[in-house]
Formats: structure tokens, C-alpha cells, sequence
């Protein structure tokens, strides 16, 4: 299989070393959040990723929700290429209770180690490139974490510390035990909250960053439709975004993107994602898919050039991000 990266420029995300092309992959939705799991589309896409440039490949253990069938698939994909790429893989959760899954959470050192080795034999490799903490554990000191990610650095096990959803006194706290070198937090046109506070410490402590979630769910393109259309195993239902009210004035902004879109021959995905590469060289997407096609249009994402005059129109479309906030306000993290 060809690795073409000629398309996709290598950034440098923070100052500890790691580098991936501009845009990656996050694989959640091939198993979980948004309908039917489909293997084999999910690794027809992988392959198309790799075959386009892309090296950063996004998943965790809470997308196997216990089972490690996402780290598997991931896994089972890459294993040809395996040491061409960089995979990243998340702890933090605890799913030993179906009721309470994303909102339970468990990042004990010992747990950290035990959820580090099923990712390692899930993916089947020696080494996890990231290894984020998921979600911030209020019963565990964030040093404690960072104390135990430096060991599993220092044993050869994993190469980079992540956070996700940390806020800013969190990731100083964590940077000051051992060097964070990336944190991942939804960043979008319509998710806008990282701007003030988050952003300027990352980049204050050289820390790169990864938009998740970077299509707002599939919101920013072409496809989307109203809540009650969404069957009942897809989270977007339930998403405040797509609910009566807030979902007809998400569509208008859409429409109005696309014109500008069209206007550029792209299509509103690509608009979505060059605006948050326009952001920052120290921001990778991780735009997810379960289609080759779709891939091939988010990683066509990083040639598109957008001018002032682009970037001035985006922020009058949307000048403060979608309505209706990501999650419901027990998920929201501290910080916001
Ligand atoms: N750290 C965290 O807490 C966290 C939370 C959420 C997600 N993530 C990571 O971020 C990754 C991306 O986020 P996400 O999957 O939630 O949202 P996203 O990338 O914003 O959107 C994904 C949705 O958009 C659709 N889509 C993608 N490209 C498209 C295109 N060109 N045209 C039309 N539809 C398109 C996909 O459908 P199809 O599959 O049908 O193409 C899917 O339904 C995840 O896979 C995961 O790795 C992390």
C-alpha cells in the first residue's frame, strides 16, 4: 500500500517532538456514537488514510466501551504499517458499570497501567505513540497521572503524554510532573470555548493541539439532519445541537458556509477544516469517518488556502459557535 504524504504537510504539535501530517483520523465512530458498527468500511477507510498521508490515528478504550473492539479494529488495520504511523489511545473511564458509562471515572495509577496493557494487547503493538487521559478524574491528583504516564514513558511503553478536556490550572499542574505534549478538546467552528483560556496555555507551555470532533459531529457538512431522524444507538438525538430551536439556526449557519464554500469549489467539511488549520501550526484535526470517500475529502482539507476576507466571513456566520452547547451540563467539564 502507497504512503503518498505528499498532500498532507507534517506539523509539529508542541515542543516535545511529535510530529503528524495536518490532518488525522479519529475511528470513534466506527464502533460506537453514530449508528451501526461497519469493520469493514472502518478499515477500508484506515487504508485510505494511510494511503493519503495521514499518521495520527485517534481511539481509546471507551470507544470498545470495555470490549477493546475499536483498538482491535485500529489495530488490525494498521498492523502492515504499524511503525509509519502514530496511534493514540485514551484511559480514564470507568465502564465496569453499563448506567454509568462516560460519566464514571477511574485514572488510579494502578487502573492507568492495567487499561494501558489491554490497549497495548488490543492494538497489538510494543508501544502507545499518546496516551491520553481521557476526562479529568476529581478523585485523583492530576500529578499522580502525570506521574504515572512519565513511568509507562520511561519504560519504553508509551512516547507522548496527552490530556483531553483538561482545563488550564489542570494542564499546568500535570506539565509541571512530566511534560504534557498534546491536549485534545473539541474545537470547531461551532465549538469556540478552548479560544479563551485553554489555547493560550497550551501554547504558553509549547503543549500541541487536537481538535476533536472538528465536523461538530457531522453538523458541518452536507449530511446532517434533524434529531428525531437519527436512530436510537446514534448519540446525536440527544445532542442539544440538533434539538428543536437550536437545530434551524445550526442549519442557516451551515447553509451560509456552504455558499461561501461553493464559492470556493470545496465543500463545507473542507471550509470546516481549513478554518481550523487557518488557527494555529500547532493544531491537528482528527476529523472521524467511515467512509474512503469522505476521508479523502477532509485530507484534501489541507491544501485548501482560506483568505482574510474567508476567515472575516466565517466569524460573521458564526461569531460565537453553534447554538445549543456540546454536552448536557453534568458532562461539561470545570473549566467552562
Ligand atoms: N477526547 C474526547 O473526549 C473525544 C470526544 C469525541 C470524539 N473524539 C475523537 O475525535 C474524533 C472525531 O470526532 P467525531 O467523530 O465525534 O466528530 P466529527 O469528526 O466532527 O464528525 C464525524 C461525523 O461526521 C461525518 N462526516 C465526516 N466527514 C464527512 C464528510 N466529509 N461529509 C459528510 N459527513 C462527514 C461522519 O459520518 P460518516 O462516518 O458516515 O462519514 C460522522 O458522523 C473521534 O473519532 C474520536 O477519535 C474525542
Amino acid at each position: 500500500m502507497a504512503h503518498d504524504t505528499t498532500n498532507l504537510p507534517l506539523r509539529t504539535l508542541g515542543g516535545q517532538g511529535l510530529r503528524a501530517g495536518a490532518i488525522g483520523l479519529g475511528t470513534m465512530g466506527m464502533t460506537m456514537a453514530y449508528g451501526t458498527p461497519d469493520d469493514r468500511n472502518g478499515i477500508a477507510t484506515i487504508h485510505r488514510a494511510y494511503e493519503r498521508g495521514v499518521t495520527l490515528f485517534d481511539t481509546a478504550e471507551l470507544y470498545g466501551l470495555g470490549t477493546g473492539s475499536n483498538e482491535q479494529l485500529l489495530g488490525r488495520a494498521v498492523k502492515d504499517f504499524r511503525d509509519e504511523i502514530l496511534i493514540a489511545t485514551k484511559f480514564g473511564f470507568d465502564l465496569s458499570d453499563p448506567a454509568r458509562i462516560g460519566t464514571a471515572f477511574d485514572s488510579r495509577p494502578e487502573h492507568i497501567r492495567e487499561v494501558a496493557e489491554a490497549s497495548l494487547r488490543h492494538l497489538g503493538t510494543d508501544r502507545i505513540d499518546v496516551l491520553y487521559q481521557h476526562r479529568v478524574d476529581p478523585d485523583v491528583p492530576i500529578e499522580d497521572v502525570a506521574g504515572t504516564v512519565g513511568e509507562l514513558i520511561a519504560e519504553g511503553k508509551v512516547g507522548h503524554f496527552g490530556l483531553s478536556e483538561a482545563g488550564p490550572e489542570t494542564i499546568r499542574r500535570a506539565h509541571a510532573v512530566h511534560p504534557v505534549s498534546v491536549l485534545q478538546t473539541e474545537y470547531s467552528v461551532f465549538e469556540r470555548a478552548v479560544e479563551a483560556e485553554v489555547l493560550p496555555v497550551v501554547r504558553e507551555l509549547g503543549i500541541g493541539f487536537v481538535p476533536y470532533s472538528p465536523l461538530g459531529r457531522g453538523f458541518l457538512t452536507g449530511a446532517v439532519k434533524p434529531a428525531a431522524a437519527y436512530p436510537a444507538d446514534d448519540m446525536r438525538g440527544q445532542d442539544e445541537r440538533w434539538q428543536p430551536g437550536n437545530y434551524e439556526k445550526n442549519l442557516a449557519a451551515v447553509r451560509e458556509l456552504t455558499s461561501l464554500a461553493e464559492g470556493k469549489g470545496i465543500t463545507v467539511a473542507q471550509l470546516a477544516l481549513a478554518w481550523l488549520l487557518a488557527q494555529g501550526d500547532d493544531i491537528v484535526p482528527i476529523p472521524g469517518t467511515r467512509s474512503p470517500e469522505r476521508l479523502a475529502e477532509n485530507v484534501a482539507a489541507a491544501q485548501v488556502t482560506l483568505t482574510p476576507q474567508d476567515l472575516g466571513r466565517i466569524q460573521e456566520i458564526l461569531p460565537h459557535g453553534s447554538a445549543g452547547s456540546r454536552y448536557h451540563e453534568a458532562m461539561l467539564p470545570d473549566w467552562r
